[in-house]
C-alpha cells in the first residue's frame, strides 16, 4: 500500500517523481503529493489521483534535483489534502513520506503535544515527522541521527523517505516491514517502494532490510541500521523490462494481463518439467526435499486471490501426493493460536510478496519450528526473503489491482509442486502422463479461450445491470467459483457470491429468481451429472444460467441461457482454463458500468498493513 518514490541527482526531480507515482499508483490512489528540496522544502499535495496532483502543480514550476513523492492508501485519517503525504514538521525543517502504520503513534503524540507540538492531520505519519524534529532540535544531532533515534522509538511498520531543509543534498530512507528499494544510477540515486519507478533509469538496486537506514548524498550511499551499525550493501540486478510496465496497446492493465496468460503460465512452468520423463525440478525446494517428503501436513497461508490458489492446491496436493493439506487465511491463522508441528510445511502464497498478514503468519510458523516456503511473484520482496525455500511464479509485473495472471501462474507452480512432492514421496499418479502433457498444452488452450472474448462481451452486455451474481462449482471448480465472484465484486461493485454447487440447496437457492444470474462452472468431470442437476434446479426457479462447459457439451447447452466452451483437459488442470472466461466477464461488466478497472475503489494491490 502507498507508493513511495524519491530522487537525488542532477536531473530535474519533478518529472521523475510524477512518472514514478504513476507507476506506483496501483499501490494506493486516494491522494498524492511531492516535496522538492532546493533552498526551501516545497510541498505540493492533494486528495485524488496523480493526475489531480499534476493539475494542481501546473504553473507552480516546482524546481529541485532532490525530491520525493507519495501516493496514499488511507489508514489513519480520511483521504483529504491535509492527510495526504508528505507531512512537514512544525519547524518546517523536515518533510516525510511513509508507507505502513506507526502502532504507538497515540502515545508518541501525547508526549509531543505535552512538548508544545501542534498537529494538523489525523495521520500517524505526522507524529513521526514531529518526533524526528523534536529529537533533532533537542539533542542538536544530525538529521540522519535524529531519524535513527526516532525510529528506535517506533512500534509498527514503515517504509519512509525524509528530507531535511538543513541538508540540501541529502535524502534519507528507512524500512521496517514495508519495502524500500534503492536504484543506483550514475551520479544519481532513486528510492521507491518497488522497482517499477526505477527500472527505466537503472537495473542496479539495493533492497533495504528491516531496521536499515540509507543515507544518500550526491554520489555517495551509506547504509546502516537504526543503531548506527554500518552495513555492506548488496547490489542486485533487476530482470524486469520496461515494456512489462506499460499497457502495450490494451485499454487497461487488467485486460493486458488476462491476455498475457498463455505466456505467463508458460514462463512459470518452463524448464521445470521434463516433457519426456515427467520429472519435475524445482531448484528452490531441493534443499528442503527431506522435509517435504516427510511432512506431516502442508498448510497454505495466503490472502485474497492467492488464498484461492491455495484452495486449488489443496485438491492438487491431496490428489497427487496424498498428503493432508490445510488452507488458511493468513489473517485468521496468525491470531488463532494454531497448532503447528515442527514437521509441518507451511507454504505462503503471495503475488506481491509484501502482504502484512501473510508475512506475520509466516513468522509465526517459523517460530513454531515448521519449515516455511513461499510461492511469490515479485523478486526481492519480503516474503521470499523470509523462508527456508521457495518457488517464484514468472507472471511478470501485475499492475491491475484485480489479480489475474498471478493466479494462473500460482496454480501452475502449485501443480508442479504437487507433482514434485508426489515424486519425492514415490506416490503413484494414475494419469501422470495426461497431466504432464496437459500442463504443457495449457498455454495453447488459454489462447483458444481468449478467442471467445467477443462472445463474453455479449454476455456482459446482458448482465451489466445485475445487482447480484452467484458462482457455483464443485471439486476443482469450487475455488474457481470463489475467484470468479471475487473478480466481479472487486472491479464492478456487483455483489457476488461463490459457493460449492452442492451447497446451493442449503441457502443460496432461496435467492434464485428471474433476476439472479448464476454462473456455473460445469466442466466434464466426476461430478458433472450432479452439477447438471443443480443447473436444472436453478432453471426451474427461473434463474438465468451462464455455464462454463467443456467443448462439445450438448446437455448443458439445452439448459443454460449462455454457454462458454473451454477445451478439454485433465480435471486437475481445469482451473487454469475455467477461470479465464470469468476474468473476462468481470472485466467487461466493469468497463460497461464505467468502473475504474485497474484502480477499483478502496482496494490496493499490495496490502502492507493488517
Ligand atoms: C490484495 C489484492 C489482491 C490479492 C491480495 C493478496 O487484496 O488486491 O489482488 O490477491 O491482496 O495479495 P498477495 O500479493 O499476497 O497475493
Amino acid at each position: 500500500m502507498c507508493g513511495i518514490v524519491g530522487y537525488i541527482g542532477y536531473r530535474d526531480a519533478y518529472p521523475i517523481l510524477v512518472n514514478g507515482l504513476k507507476r506506483l499508483e496501483y499501490r494506493g490512489y486516494d491522494s498524492a503529493g511531492i516535496a522538492l528540496l532546493n533552498k526551501n522544502l516545497d510541498v505540493y499535495k492533494i486528495k485524488g489521483k496523480v493526475n489531480d496532483l499534476e493539475e494542481f502543480v501546473e504553473g507552480k514550476k516546482p524546481v529541485g534535483t532532490i525530491g520525493m513523492g507519495h501516493t496514499r492508501w488511507a489508514t489513519h485519517g480520511v483521504p483529504n489534502n491535509i492527510n495526504a503525504h508528505p507531512h512537514m514538521s512544525s519547524s518546517k525543517n523536515f518533510a516525510l513520506i511513509h508507507n505502513g502504520i506507526i502502532e504507538n503513534y497515540a502515545s508518541l503524540k501525547k508526549g509531543l503535544l505535552a512538548r508544545g507540538y501542534e498537529f494538523h492531520s489525523d495521520t500517524d505519519t505526522e507524529v513521526l515527522v514531529q518526533l524526528i524534529d523534536w529529537i533533532y532540535t533537542q539533542n542538536h544531532v544530525s538529521s540522519e541521527e535524529a531519524v535513527r533515534l526516532a525510529l528506535q522509538e517506533v512500534v509498527g511498520a514503515y517504509g519512509i523517505v525524509v528530507l531535511c531543509k538543513n541538508e540540501p543534498r541529502q535524502i534519507i530512507a528507512a524500512r521496517k516491514g514495508s519495502p524500500i528499494v534503492i536504484g543506483i544510477g550514475k551520479d544519481e540515486y532513486f528510492v521507491a517502494s518497488d522497482a517499477t519507478p526505477i527500472i527505466e533509469f537503472t537495473k542496479e538496486v539495493i533492497y533495504l532490510n528491516d531496521d536499515e537506514v540509507a543515507i544518500l548524498n550526491d554520489g555517495e550511499i551509506v547504509i546502516k541500521d537504526i543503531y548506527n551499525l554500518g552495513k555492506t550493501p548488496h547490489i542486485e540486478t533487476l530482470e524486469m523490462e520496461l515494456e512489462a510496465l506499460e499497457k502495450g496497446g490494451f485499454e487497461h492493465f487488467m485486460l493486458k494481463e488476462i491476455f498475457e496468460q498463455p505466456r505467463s503460465i508458460m514462463d512459470s512452468i518452463r524448464g521445470r518439467i521434463d516433457p519426456v520423463s515427467g520429472q519435475v525440478k524445482l531448484g528452490g525446494l531441493s534443499q528442503i526435499s527431506e522435509q517435504l517428503k516427510n511432512a506431516r501436513r502442508l498448510i497454505f497461508i495466503a490472502c485474497g486471490t492467492s488464498w484461492h490458489a491455495g484452495l486449488v492446491g489443496e485438491y492438487l496436493l491431496e490428489e497427487f501426493a496424498r498428503i493432508p493439506v490445510e488452507v488458511e487465511y493468513a489473517s485468521e491463522f496468525r491470531y488463532r493460536k494454531p497448532i503447528i508441528y515442527s514437521d509441518d510445511v507451511v507454504i505462503a502464497i503471495s503475488q506481491s510478496g509484501e502482504t502484512a498478514d501473510t508475512l506475520a503468519a509466516m513468522k509465526l510458523a517459523k517460530e513454531s519450528g515448521a519449515t516455511v516456503i513461499a510461492i511469490c511473484n515479485v523478486v526481492g520482496s519480503s516474503i521470499p526473503r523470509n523462508n527456508d525455500g521457495g518457488v517464484y511464479t514468472h507472471a511478470g509485473p501485475e499492475i491491475g489491482v484485480a489479480s489475474t495472471k498471478a493466479f494462473t501462474a500460482q496454480v501452475s507452480v502449485i501443480t508442479l509442486m504437487a507433482l514434485y512432492i508426489a515424486q519425492l514421496k514415490g506416490s503413484k499418479i494414475g494419469n501422470k502422463r495426461e497431466i504432464v502433457e496437459g500442463l504443457m498444452n495449457i498455454p495453447r488452450k488459454v489462447e483458444k479461450i481468449l478467442e471467445v472474448n467477443d462472445k463474453i462481451i455479449a454476455i456482459a452486455e446482458t448482465f451489466k445491470n445485475a445487482t447480484n451474481f452467484l458462482y457455483l462449482g464443485r471439486g476443482y471448480n469450487f475455488p474457481v467459483a470463489l475467484e470468479g465472484a471475487l473478480k466481479l465484486k472487486e472491479i464492478s461493485y456487483i455483489h457476488a457470491e461463490g459457493y460449492p454447487a452442492a451447497e446451493m440447496k442449503h441457502g443460496p437457492i432461496a435467492l434464485i429468481d428471474e433476476n439472479m444470474p448464476v454462473v456455473f462452472i460445469a466442466t466434464k468431470d466426476s461430478t458433472y451429472e450432479k452439477v447438471v442437476s443443480n443447473i436444472q434446479e436453478v432453471v426451474a426457479r427461473k434463474g438465468r444460467v451462464i455455464a462454463i462447459v467443456t467443448e462439445g457439451d450438448h446437455q448443458i447447452k439445452d439448459l443454460a441461457e449462455f454457454v462458454i466452451e473451454i477445451p478439454d483437459t485433465a480435471d486437475s488442470l481445469v482451473p487454469l482454463l475455467s477461470v479465464i472466461p470469468l476474468q473476462l466477464l468481470s472485466y467487461h461488466i466493469a468497463v460497461m458500468r464505467g468502473c475504474n478497472v485497474d484502480q477499483p475503489r478502496n482496494l490496493a494491490k499490495s496490502v502492507t498493513v493488517e
